[in-house]
């Protein structure tokens, strides 16, 4: 497996692939890789010839007040986990090397990124559309995999792909937990142990929802309080949103009908965790 930091390197190395007429699998991230990120890459390694697994914190994707600075980092560990897994490639390239000086062009979205997650981070999706899009560009890659962790943006990419004929297949992958429920996060390093036992209200609030709709509750309002008031028993926990939307409009649901996805993001302590389920 090899690392390197330029376009360059990657296109050379992707167009040697192609004469061989491989297949080419691409795993976007930003690095400080967990089992989350390693079943992207175990998907990818088994549908692809090679992989190209990217590591780099995309400054375009983070607030002002966002955790740029803090994100956390450990090249010498994804490379190990990368290796292990049977990735081909990393691209692990500087800020300079994808944004230069007089960079000024972005992919935007008009729907989909509003609501959700982008009402607190209303630069968020342009950040994330943006640096999958010049991905893409570079490695050509045939399928792209992205988890259900972020189901949002799962959405948006998925709409990107659409809109602006990106010739590649996005595979969706679902949430890896840990055993307790939580779900898997390079953010859960931030949990101190008292926060780490408190973020479990997550994954239990949504199991209490989902357990509602298995059982035939179709008012969504019923379904958000229900979620709301397991959330707000825990003293460490501030609900960010709870909403529930149409899996492919993320507009706003009053009954559960078809696919609806019922998303959460909750501050535990200073730390914005994020989970979700889908029921189809
Ligand atoms: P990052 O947070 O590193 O996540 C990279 C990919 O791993 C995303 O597709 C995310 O959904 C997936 N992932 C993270 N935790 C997961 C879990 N517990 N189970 C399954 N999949 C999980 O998402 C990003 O990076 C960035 O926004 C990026 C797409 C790389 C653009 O910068």
């Amino acid at each position: 497996m090899n690392i390197v930091n330029t376009i360059q390197e990657v296109r050379e190395q992707v167009k040697k692939w192609r004469m061989e007429g491989l297949t080419v699998g691409l795993v976007p991230t930003m690095g400080y890789l967990h089992e989350g990120h390693k079943s992207l890459i175990d998907r990818a390694v088994a549908e692809n010839d090679r992989v190209v697994v990217s590591v780099f914190v995309n400054p375009m994707q983070f607030g002002p007040s966002e955790d740029l600075e803090s994100y956390p980092r450990d090249m010498d560990r994804d490379a190990a986990l990368c290796e292990d897994a049977g990735a081909s490639l990393i691209f692990h390239p500087e800020p300079s090397e994808m944004y230069h000086d007089d960079f000024s062009s972005f992919v935007d979205m008009n729907t989909l990124t509003g609501g959700l997650c982008g009402k607190t981070r209303p630069i968020h999706f342009r950040g994330v559309c943006t640096v999958v899009a010049k991905l893409f560009h570079i490695v050509t890659p045939d399928k792209a995999y992205f988890g259900q962790k972020d189901a949002q943006q799962l959405a948006v990419i998925r709409h990107m792909v659409s809109d602006l004929d990106f010739g590649v297949e996005i595979v969706g992958c679902p949430i890896i937990r840990e055993e307790d429920g939580l779900a898997k996060s390079s953010r859960n390093t931030y949990l101190n142990p008292q926060e780490r036992q408190a973020a479990l209200v997550l994954s239990r609030s949504l199991k209490l929802g989902k357990q509602m709709m298995d059982s035939g509750e179709k008012d969504t309002k019923a379904v958000i309080s229900a979620i709301r008031s397991e959330i707000e028993k825990e003293p460490l926990a501030k609900i960010d949103y709870v909403e529930i939307v149409d899996w492919n409009t993320l507009e706003p649901v009053e009954t559960v009908e078809g696919p609806v996805l019922t998303a959460i993001a909750v501050y535990i302590g200073k730390t914005r965790l994020i989970d979700n389920f889908i029921k189809q």
